[in-house]
């Protein structure tokens, strides 16, 4: 340990040259899903420990509570007329055009940047959205329609989506989303006393989602103030088409919302648990995508809390001239659901870290088809460590993102990190250095820890900050 310090000391001194003789140099290639992909110095910031996630496949391991979630949502959107293709095996590493470009984010979108991404080298990185997959599933659509195969007139894609973030017991860097599309092919009105042959199909489209929501025994209790100020339409869309567009698409993520949320009302029913909730509330908001509009998010109010379930909005053309449709030829709409948090209150799991524990003792309380409440099979204690530093301010400094921070700590600690906050932020009024201090809760879903293996690795996590980021350890 003495050694570390030192090393960390003299380390601070040769501010230059200091990444050269990192630990973390990376490698010159990084295996992932079984292809070598070239790194690069100034994007590749995908870790060991992120790489170990990609191929785990969670979403399709049948008594996963993440796939038994998305079963019974791709059941229940297929059961009325089997619109959409399904896809679970697309692979995490995508191209940035994929992921950003072909969806019109503008070059300095935050998401791009490489505190919040993945980047496997320049061109690739860990999705951040199965969005990224839109282009080819509505390709698919088309060249089925080409091929005068009907074909069906949707998709729903789910995938694991990776994303540099905080860490406490709801956010990891891997989690889950599902897609959802849906188009209408638009025709011309024949004569002008007959409505044109979509519109009369958006409209039996709708009333058949209206009829299966009536039939759920809790109703939802919907709030949408519907108006489209600061959320405009697109020129090419008809205000009719927006407004049967957008019921469809409203209607179809209420079904989903309203299904799960009854499912887990019955099984609380039969479980016998007091505060059953006796109306399900969801409200409707405004906003932003770049490849959508108009564009909304759903929230669902759960337990005393709004809980944000999907983004989602009508198509922009671009995205489906980029696919291959033709000008003017085709409306629909998209949608973009995160299971984890959803499972996480169906299965009442207390920490996202457990759905990607290799502990039996976990996998072993679901099965295909049904919702269970997890029985926690122990609490192992937790054991807190705090990491300050003052942030170097002379002009070798190095920025460092608060997510770098996170990063560390989960490249050392894995998944004994139960939460990290910045507890004490100043600035020393003598020296104008910033001052930071970090709580590190240490803490395994399936065994105690050592105060040995955690000491170890706190001391790792210190040498790192000191090593990277030229921080000064208090
Ligand atoms: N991809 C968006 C997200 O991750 C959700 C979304 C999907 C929004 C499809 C609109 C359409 O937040």
């Amino acid at each position: 340990m003495a050694l570390m310090i030192t090393r960390s000391r003299i380390l601070l001194k040769c501010t230059g040259k200091l990444r050269l003789f990192s630990s973390n140099a990376i490698p010159k290639s990084i295996n992932i899903n079984e292809v070598d992909y070239e790194t690069n110095e100034h994007w590749t910031n995908v870790t060991p420990s992120i790489v170990s996630l990609t191929d785990r496949s969670l979403h399709v391991h049948e008594s996963h509570p993440v796939s038994i979630l998305r079963e019974m949502i791709e059941q229940k959107l297929n059961s009325t007329d089997k619109a959409f293709n399904i896809y679970n095996n697309f692979k995490p590493v995508v191209s940035v055009y994929d992921n950003f470009d072909s969806l019109g984010f503008p070059e300095d979108h935050p998401g791009r940047s490489k505190s919040d991404t993945y980047y496997v080298n320049d061109k690739h990185l860990l999705r951040t959205h199965t969005s990224a997959h839109e282009m080819k599933c509505f390709k698919d659509i088309k060249s089925d329609q080409s091929s005068s195969n009907s074909g069906r007139s949707g998709f729903l894609i789910s995938a694991d989506v990776y994303r540099r973030d905080e860490i406490d017991r709801t956010h990891y860097p891997a989690f889950h989303q599902m897609e959802g599309a849906r188009i209408w092919k638009r025709e011309k009105a024949l004569n002008s006393n007959k409505e044109p042959q979509h519109i009369v199909q958006l409209r039996k489209d709708i009333k058949k989602l209206g009829d299966q929501l009536e039939k759920e025994e809790t109703k939802l209790i919907v709030e949408d103030d519907k108006s489209l100020e600061g959320n405009p339409k697109q020129d090419y869309m008809t205000e009719l088409e927006v407004e049967l567009c957008q019921q469809h698409l409203k209607r179809s993520v209420e079904l989903v919302v309203s299904e799960v949320f009854n499912q887990k009302i019955t099984s609380m029913k039969n479980s016998n648990v007091a505060d059953i909730p006796k109306e399900l509330k969801v409200r409707w908001i405004k906003a932003y995508f770049p490849w959508t509009a108009p564009s909304w998010e759903i929230e669902v109010w759960w337990q005393g809390d709004w809980l944000e379930v999907c983004g989602c909005g009508l198509v922009r053309e671009q995205v489906l001239l980029n696919s291959g449709f033709e000008k003017d030829s085709t409306i629909g709409w998209a949608f973009g659901l995160g299971l984890d948090r959803i499972a996480m209150l169906l299965f009442e799991v207390p920490d996202i870290r457990l759905f990607w524990t290799m502990d039996e003792r976990f996998h072993t309380q679901f099965i295909k088809g049904k919702i269970n409440p997890f029985v926690p099979y122990s609490k192992y204690p937790g054991t807190l460590r705090d990491v300050s530093f003052w942030l170097a301010n002379d002009d070798n400094a190095i920025e460092v993102h608060e997510n770098d921070v996170m990063e560390i700590v989960r490249n050392e600690g894995g998944d004994l990190v139960e939460s990290v906050k910045l507890i004490d932020e100043f600035t020393s009024s003598k020296s104008g250095k910033k001052s930071l201090c970090y709580r590190i809760n240490y803490q395994s879903m399936d065994r105690n820890v050592t105060n040995e293996e955690i000491n170890e690795i706190q001391e790792k996590v210190r040498d790192e900050l000191v090593n990277k980021y030229n921080v000064e350890l208090r």
